[in-house]
């Protein structure tokens, strides 16, 4: 497998905010349940690093997440699409295209 490092919007803005968070959208549990299929897999433990960040930038196509380095952008990201994120990416090394949102760069961005 080759080295990945997943980065999970975690932000959270007061409710009613009109840019929303993806904390608000759920991304927290997101986080944890990635921290939990690392910890259940020796191989996935040592060959991706899962890190909570600030925003990402995308925050109405949230929950973000961002997979380096092949800098895809996943959006609306649930947790019952983990599974399929580390089965067909993080080890299988396809984006899971039905969830990309941006490649190379944050989606809007030109
Ligand atoms: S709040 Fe998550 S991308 Fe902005």
């Amino acid at each position: 497998m080759e080295f990945r490092h997943v980065f999970i919007c975690v932000n959270q803005r007061p409710p009613g905010h009109p840019q929303g968070s993806c904390a608000e959208k759920g991304s927290r549990d997101l986080y944890q349940v990635f921290m939990e299929k690392l910890q259940e897999d020796p191989e996935l433990f040592m060959s991706v690093a899962v890190t909570p960040t600030g925003c990402l930038g995308p925050c109405m196509m949230g929950p973000t997440i961002v997979v380096y380095p092949d800098a895809v952008w996943y959006g609306n990201v649930k947790k019952e699409d983990v599974d399929e994120i580390i089965k067909e990416h993080l080890k299988g090394g396809k984006p899971v295209e039905r969830l990309v949102v941006g490649k190379g760069k944050p989606p809007g961005m030109f």
